[in-house]
């Protein structure tokens, strides 16, 4: 979900239907604005189910009023009706409240204020949260919202609006990410900087348990117990431009054309020839500690955790470390072993994704030592671990993630050449890795150039109900990735398995309308994998064969039912990540085939903060 809020000289409506346009890309389900009108002293709300243009539409945008919030929501809570959008309104009509995360008791909450007369007009947690706040007695707005927060247990990002303090906006954290922006004469709320880059990049990152009270000339921070907190606001180096889709069709277009330059950008400066090692100063660990790690732990979720898997690989392969990936959301609830000489990993784009920060809580409780890959700077996991490796792959909007994705794969491989080379790995070898990183750049952007042929192979695809993706060892991963990408935005029924698993069970469903993307680098199973492709052309099951250009696909090559798509070759520990580049162009074309909004997939959402 998303929050916004105004505070300032200009007109409020407009402004905050601006910034929930560019928060979209967190939920998509509903989208509401609350504003305070000059003068007559009360609140006007507008909210929709549907997305943020739905609201344009209505009289949102010609509020008068210089103050106001707004939010837009990815369903938890109650499906995405016109009542449950926020902002949520008490029975008066005098407070409206927009809410991050979950409470916990709102059930309890909830047949409390029925029991005391309150009629409740939606089915979310969030709404008790407004009436809490109105029906405190006490005499200030931040205390009202302090005494309600202390009936409330879960998770927050809020903001609050009350027509009887027209002069400010309390805003809380608890768990869910809240930052103030600061302006000329005016200030910002916001739960993400997207929203109002457009206005400041001076902005102050709210700390779990932390409020603040924001006006037109600046604002406060305190903890629930009233005592002043001392947060400033820094000035952030980031483009404004680099949150927009500029001239391409869509987020996730420019975002796979910036891969050569997003991955250029997280090898920077970490590359070193001449002892053909990696330079992680982030990690803040040096050779000793390095060398006495005896396992490695990587957790993260949904795509992060399958580049986590092809990390894991590489560790193994590279460090001869044992390595292991886990989906970070399932972790902690298995009551986990920490031990000390494993490094845990938390990988993420956002830094946010509340599982995994979850797990990084966790082991932390339990004395583990956890660094992070992360990509947001500042955001709450970068701010959790013990050290880490920034991704600097620029703001990433479309919900299926792939420079991010990049970059993080691009850093385990920088992590991996690191431990190896305080154990095992030799500086040849070292040399050989550090030499074909630099190329990698390079050529992942001549598989862009053939993003006409991937178009044409994926508006085939596009037309079957299920598909396969198949792909071993290194390749599996890959595979996996491979059909999250494609169920993700097209929609269609994908499926990942290991290609030596096929003739186990699944092979029962390969037939002429069900295709199969198999990669088939040129590594030491290229004849295993062209044996199980076989076995899947003898049932007539469409194939597309991912490969590199030394691969001889023999009498394969032949047959109607193969297209074959090639990749340039890299060291083979380095190939997944070039066979990951044209899966994401496939699925992009299948998504645009089906005419389907391929930056905002139906019931998802880019970052989930709640559990
Ligand atoms: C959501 C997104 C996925 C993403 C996952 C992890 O589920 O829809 O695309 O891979 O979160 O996000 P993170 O920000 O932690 O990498």
């Amino acid at each position: 979900c998303g929050i916004v809020g105004y505070i300032g000289h200009q007109p409020t409506a407009p402004l905050l239907l601006e910034g929930l346009a560019r928060l979209e890309h967190r939920g998509y389900d509903s989208a509401g604005i609350a504003v305070l009108g000059s003068g007559e002293g009360r609140l006007r709300v507008a909210k929709r189910a549907g997305r943020v243009r739905e609201l344009d539409g209505a009289i949102a945008p010609r509020y008068a009023g210089r103050i106001g919030i707004g939010h837009t929501r990815w369903a938890t809570h109650g499906p995405a009706t016109d009542a449950n959008a926020h902002p949520h309104l008490d029975a008066t009509g005098r407070v409206a409240v927009v809410h991050n995360g979950i409470i916990d008791n709102a059930s309890v909450l909830r047949e409390k204020l029925i029991a005391e007369g309150v009629e409740l007009a939606s089915d979310t947690d969030s709404e008790v949260l407004a009436h809490l706040v109105a029906r405190s007695d006490a005499e200030t707005l931040e205390e009202k919202v302090t005494q309600a927060l202390s009936h409330v247990e879960g998770t927050w990002g809020l903001a609050v609006l009350h027509a009887d303090f027209p002069d400010r906006i309390v805003a809380a954290r608890n768990g869910s990410p809240l930052l103030v922006g600061v302006g000329e004469k005016e200030m910002h709320v916001a739960s993400d900087l997207a929203a109002i880059v457009r206005y400041t990049t001076t902005v102050a990152h709210l700390e779990d348990g932390e409020l603040a009270t924001v006006t037109a000339s600046g604002f406060t921070t305190f903890r629930a117990d009233l005592t002043r907190t001392a947060s400033v606001a820094t000035t952030l180096d980031v483009d404004p431009a680099s949150y927009d889709a500029g001239e391409h069709a869509s987020f996730m277009r420019k975002e796979i054309l910036e891969q050569p330059a997003a991955a250029e950008r997280v090898l920077r400066g970490r590359l070193d020839e001449r002892f053909g090692t990696a330079h992680l100063g982030g990690l803040n660990m040096d050779a000793r500690e390095s060398r006495a790690i005896r396992r490695v732990k990587i957790l993260g979720c949904g795509s992060a955790y399958y580049v986590g898997q092809m990390g894991a690989g590489m560790i193994e392969e590279l460090a001869r470390i044992p390595a292991n990936a886990e989906a970070a959301s399932e972790f902690r609830y298995r009551n986990p072993v920490i031990e000390p000489d494993t490094l845990y990993v938390a990988v993420s784009q956002s830094g946010e994704t509340i599982d995994t920060l979850l797990a990084v809580q966790e082991i932390r409780r339990k004395g583990g030592r956890v660094v992070g890959l992360v990509n947001v700077v500042g955001s709450a996991i970068a701010r959790e671990v013990d050290g880490g490796i920034y991704l600097h792959a620029g703001p990433e909007v479309a919900v299926a993630s792939t420079k991010a994705l990049t970059t993080m794969y691009l850093a385990f491989a920088l992590l991996a050449i690191q431990l190896g080379r305080v154990r095992d790995l030799s500086i040849s070898e070292g040399r050989r890795l550090v030499t074909a990183l630099q190329a990698l750049p390079e050529q992942i952007q001549t598989i862009l150039d053939t993003e006409e042929e991937l178009a044409a192979v994926a508006h085939r695809l596009a037309q079957a109900r299920s598909l396969f993706f198949v792909g071993r060892v290194r390749g599996y991963p890959v595979a996996r990735e491979g059909a999250q990408k494609f169920k993700e935005i097209s929609y269609r029924h994908a499926e990942a398995y290991q290609t030596s698993e096929l003739k186990h069970g699944p092979l029962a469903l390969i037939d002429p309308e069900v295709p199969t993307v198999a990669l088939v680098p040129h590594d030491e199973l290229t004849d295993r994998n062209l044996a199980a492709l076989h076995e899947i052309a003898a049932r007539r099951g469409p194939l597309v064969v991912i490969t590199h250009p030394d691969v001889d696909l023999g009498d394969l090559a032949q047959h109607p039912e193969v297209t074959r798509i090639e990749v340039p070759r890299s060291e083979r520990e380095l190939d997944p990540i070039l066979l990951t580049i044209p899966l994401q162009l496939l699925a992009y074309h299948a998504a645009l085939t089906l005419d389907l909004d391929v930056d905002k997939p139906r019931n998802l959402a880019k970052s989930v903060t709640v559990e």
